[in-house]
């Protein structure tokens, strides 16, 4: 899905932010790449499920100075796919199920993916994630989240979602990323907004997160 101008402004935003070691969920063909400042950033852990966009990822890295920083990883956002292939990466420990307390990661970032992972499992893979981050590391992320301001948009997105992801790669149009962020402890810090000139009448309504854990 391309990024209009509005867009481009705020993911450039949150990714000039992303320093350390840097876990990007579903980071597709690189798309978003030119947004990171490759002097801030460590590693660069890319975990993408479709292992046809590796090479395009691997071009991408190339083209923004990050290749020799960059590890692609061939899993999804949710913890049954992500920590086996953090664990074969020598990330977490392999012989024990419990994430270290120090976290991993100073940052998590996510753009327009989790609306592709499975939505029943979105609490469990937002809490891996902050358990990743490292005491102060940061999720920065650019989704778009369910849109509930009134009947007939919540009953027109309804609709149009039993075909949409059939079409757009398994992407669904009744996330509830913020809701999930807000109803959790353990962020010292959490900013969501909602960007663009979002009408209230859309299917689409998107989000920008930056959430620090304590
Ligand atoms: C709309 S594209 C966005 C790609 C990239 N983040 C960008 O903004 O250009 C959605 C991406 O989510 C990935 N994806 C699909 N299932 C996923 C999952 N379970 N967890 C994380 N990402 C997933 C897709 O392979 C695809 O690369």
């Amino acid at each position: 899905m391309a990024a209009n101008e509005v867009q481009v402004k705020h993911i450039g935003e949150l990714l000039s932010g992303a320093h350390g070691k840097v876990l990007e969920l579903g980071p597709g063909a690189g798309d978003q790449m030119f947004h990171y400042k490759a002097g801030q950033i460590e590693m660069l852990y890319a975990a993408e499920p479709n292992a046809f966009l590796h090479g395009k990822l691997c071009e991408a890295a190339e083209k923004y100075g990050l290749r020799s920083k960059m590890v692609t990883l061939e899993a999804g956002a949710q913890p049954g796919s992500l920590l086996p292939a953090l664990k074969g990466a020598g990330l977490i420990p392999s012989t024990t199920s419990s994430l270290l307390d120090e976290g991993v990661f100073d940052t998590v970032v996510a753009v327009k993916s989790l609306c592709s992972a499975p939505q029943k499992q979105l609490a469990a893979t937002v809490a891996v994630v902050q358990a990743l981050l490292k005491p102060g590391g940061e999720f920065l992320f650019f989704e778009h989240v369910d849109n509930s301001t009134d009947a007939i948009t919540i009953s027109y997105a309804w609709l149009v979602d039993w075909i949409w992801p059939v079409f757009m790669g398994g992407c669904r149009l009744n996330g509830k990323l913020d809701k999930v962020v807000l109803g959790m402890g353990g962020w010292e810090e959490r900013t969501i907004t909602t960007v663009g000139d979002f009408k209230g009448h859309e299917v689409f309504r998107y989000i920008k997160g930056i959430c620090r854990k304590a």
